[in-house]
């Protein structure tokens, strides 16, 4: 069975795609079969596997145009990827009748290939995000560890709790994890304890330093393992990725 989660976080700069990218990464590395889908028009996730031009973007997918056919990276490693077209589909879907629902349906004959679908959402509330809230079966958040990063917050939860209601009652928060985190800084320590009393356990223990490798490997179009494996961004995404197996191992 396919789980699909929605990385989200409609503040900007967070680490959604470095997550999305990583976390797909490490996964894949464990032998999952994975599916990353690039639903932001900025295309990070797309630029960051050097993927310059596919028979089929997200767009195409969503607008009805095409069949969704990723591109495989690497060994159990695939990507949808975006244009900067998709910037477009919010307007020209917003009057489709059952328009949050697209991209779920549009997955839904590929979906079963994969252990693991991934979605980068981009850094809004808008319909792009709405429809990968829809298609997931949970969400992660990641969050930089400060002040004004949790005060953000209860928006996306109030937005996640509509879609929940609304149009997907199986969607739930399940991950919240830090990013860009020092542990030296006494306000990085203070924000993660204030996350814990809002999230407890569905905060990871895992926590994603602050490292410039891993800004440095999408120039090169790999991944953080690729890229350098022995490097603390390396540690910190095998990590978490050990403790989301872990979770699903479980249920
Ligand atoms: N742990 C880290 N250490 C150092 N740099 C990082 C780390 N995580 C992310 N970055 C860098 O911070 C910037 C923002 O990260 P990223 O693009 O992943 O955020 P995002 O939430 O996807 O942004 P957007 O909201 O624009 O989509 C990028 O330049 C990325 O390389
Ligand atoms: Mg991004």
């Amino acid at each position: 069975m396919s789980i699909t989660i929605a990385i989200s976080n409609h503040k900007g700069g967070v680490g959604k795609t470095t997550s999305t990218v990583n976390i797909g990464a490490g996964l894949a590395m464990e032998g999952k079969k994975v599916l990353l889908i690039d639903m932001d028009p900025q295309a990070n996730l797309t630029q960051s596997y050097g993927i310059t031009k596919s028979e089929v973007s997200i767009y195409e997918v969503l607008t009805g145009e095409a069949e969704p056919i990723p591109v495989t990276v690497f060994e159990n490693l695939d990507v949808l990827p975006s244009t900067l077209d998709l910037s477009g589909a919010e307007m020209e879907l917003s009057n489709e009748a059952g328009r949050e629902y697209i991209l779920r349906e549009a997955i839904a004959p590929i979906a079963s290939k994969y252990d693991y679908i991934l979605i980068d959402c981009p850094p809004s509330l808008g319909l792009l995000t709405i429809n990968a809230l829809t298609a997931a079966d949970e969400v992660y958040i990641p969050l930089q560890a400060h002040y004004l990063a949790i005060k953000g917050l209860t928006k996306i939860v109030e937005v996640i709790g509509k879609v929940q209601k609304r149009l997907n009652k199986n969607v739930q928060i399940t991950g919240v994890f830090v990013t860009q985190f020092d542990k030296r800084k006494v306000l990085h320590r203070d924000v993660v304890e204030t996350i814990y009393t809002y999230f407890q356990d569905k905060l990871f223990n895992s926590r994603i330093r602050d490292n410039i490798a891993l800004a440095e490997a999408p120039s090169q179009g790999l991944d953080i393992f690729r890229y350098d494996p022995e490097c603390k961004g390396a540690e910190d995404y095998r990590s978490l990725c050990k403790e989301i197996i872990e979770r699903h191992a479980q249920l």
